[in-house]
């Protein structure tokens, strides 16, 4: 089955930051799951490089728009190998076989009847790049999202028919309530629909920093319709030589933050209506990530969580493992720098790197490291019964926490095993040897499991536990628990959470 994932595309105003880096990371622990699991997995991510937030942002340093987009956009795609994303192609909107692919679509938009020049005139947000309806303006003529004073804009425009949608839309909600989750957002989107659908703006007359409207040459797309459709034209190019549109279209998951919602929960699929394609699948909607005061992330605040440091410091495992498992999906979390140091130590070094170290450790020293060839304990494989199922029914609920969770507790019930069992006393006494060997088989059978279940989440620390037991199948279907490794030798294997130096402001006192 195809399964084609995505993230919102990053501006390219300023450089990648935590919040970029938590939707790529969620969206990343999806796909790799999903490969996991035998699907055939697209994997698109890239950088939204047109519109007025990133003409203002270059012409404020002085620049061209192009060179700022340039540069942000390679730091936003040399970021992904450092957080282990498996992105099939990144994308960027300055791509030209993206614009005259924008163009074809738009064209055909225009052609179906679905556009028409008027005179616009509304508050507009310089930030989001977007004109705000009555019912969102905040008090004082404020962005609902940004909080900053909107500015009164009048232009000429190419409008789109949105209104021409209220009922298919109105249909798409009721026919299919699995479209946009949590439902909080579902039913925010819907009531937005039927509070009632006014026309918006499809180009910009001022502005020329864009893809120019094939029929109408003094006018650019306005920046949304050109960003949206990344998500369309990336498949027929990102293969040299090969459209993978058929294979993938509809997008089966778009992850996005809870701020661009409406932007795809209404207008994009108004839009793809009128260029008669297919509406994605579902749109997963995460929430904000916020500094350990529970306040908006900012410099002057002094509580961001610097995605870099974390790299740096603990590696990427630690950042995808915390982020993961100390957000859930779909609500707004506060994360800073202690909490990553605290699960670091307390749970993927302490609890599971040192169940993997004790256990290939214990097999060494009491069987020269060849795992028993002998069944497993049944008590601890009833812990492990149905956990694949689990994880995969959460995950597709896109509940990515609470599968690690499911997981996680099995990691825990493992540590409490080796206290109960006590090997080390079992070793001493040559009628037990039998028992001995239930306990290590057991052990190393539920490092495996747990490690293929991991892999999704903490590819570095899975992968070497894997290597070490000598296994690299990571396919769901070999989580069942059923002493896989029984009579193979295994690897020893270096920490896999070693202790971390303290932050170099501290190293320097
Ligand atoms: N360019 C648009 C998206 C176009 S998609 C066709 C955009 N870019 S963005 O750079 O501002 O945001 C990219 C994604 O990061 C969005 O999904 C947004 O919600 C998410 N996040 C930005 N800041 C965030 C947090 N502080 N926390 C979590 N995610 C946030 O919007």
């Amino acid at each position: 089955m195809s399964f084609y994932i995505t993230t919102a595309i990053s501006y390219v105003n300023g450089a990648p930051h935590l919040g970029h880096a938590y939707e790529a990371i969620t969206t990343d622990v999806i796909a790799r799951h999903m490969r996991q699991r035998g699907e055939d997995v697209f994997f698109l991510t890239g950088t939204d490089e047109h519109g007025e937030p990133i003409a203002d942002a270059a012409h404020a340093q002085g620049v061209e728009p192009q060179q700022l987009a340039d540069e942000n956009a390679a730091r936003f795609k040399a970021l992904m190998p450092q957080l282990q994303i498996s992105n099939d192609f990144f994308i960027r909107t300055t791509d030209e076989q993206h614009g005259l692919r924008v163009q074809a679509v738009l064209e055909r938009v225009h052609d179906n009847g679905y556009t028409h020049k008027g005179l616009y005139e509304g508050w507009y947000c310089p930030r989001c790049a977007d004109f705000k309806v009555e019912n969102e303006i905040l008090e004082g003529n404020r962005c609902p999202i940004h909080e900053i004073a909107l500015v009164r804009e009048q232009e000429e425009n190419w409008f789109f028919r949105l209104s021409a949608f209220q009922a298919p839309l109105e249909r798409l909600f009721a026919e299919h309530p699995d479209f946009v989750a949590p439902a909080v957002r579902y039913n925010e989107a819907r009531a937005f629909i039927a509070s009632g659908l006014q026309d918006i703006s499809l180009s910009r007359a001022r502005m020329s920093w864009g893809i120019t409207v094939p029929w109408d040459p003094g006018h650019v797309f306005y920046v949304w319709f050109d960003a949206l459709l990344n998500y369309y034209t990336a498949l027929g190019y990102a293969h040299d030589g090969e459209d993978l549109t058929d294979r993938y279209w509809p997008a089966t998951y778009h992850v996005i933050g809870k701020d661009i919602l409406k932007f795809h929960t209404v207008f994009w699929p108004a839009m793809l209506m009128a260029a008669d394609i297919p509406v994605p699948e579902h749109v997963f909607v995460h929430g904000f990530l916020l500094g350990a005061d529970g306040r908006k992330m900012s410099k002057s605040l002094g509580n961001v969580l610097d995605p870099y440091e974390v790299l740096d410091r603990f590696g990427s495992d630690a950042l995808r493992f915390y982020l993961v498992r100390d957000v859930a999906f779909g609500a707004d979390g506060s994360v800073g720098i202690d909490g990553v140091k605290m699960r670091y130590e307390n749970e993927l070094a302490n609890e599971y790197g040192n169940l993997a170290s004790r256990t290939i450790a214990m097999v060494h020293r009491y069987r020269d490291g060849v795992v028993p060839a002998t069944a497993t304990d049944p008590e601890l494989a009833g812990e492990f019964a149905e956990l694949p199922e689990r994880v995969r029914a959460l995950i597709d609920r896109v509940d990515t926490t609470g599968a690690l969770a499911e997981i996680w507790q099995r990691v825990r019930r493992c540590n409490r095993y080796v206290e109960e069992r006590a090997p080390w006393q079992l070793a001493r006494d040559a009628d037990r040897a039998q028992q001995l060997d239930t306990v290590l088989a057991s052990l190393v059978e539920a490092v495996r499991v747990l490690s293929v279940l991991l892999a999704a989440y903490i590819p570095t620390a899975s992968g070497k536990l894997l290597a070490a037991l000598n296994r690299d199948d990571i396919s769901i279907a070999s989580a069942g628990f059923a002493a896989r490794v029984a009579g193979g030798p295994v690897q020893a294997l270096e920490p896999l959470f070693p202790k971390v130096s303290p932050p170099p402001s501290q190293a320097a006192a």
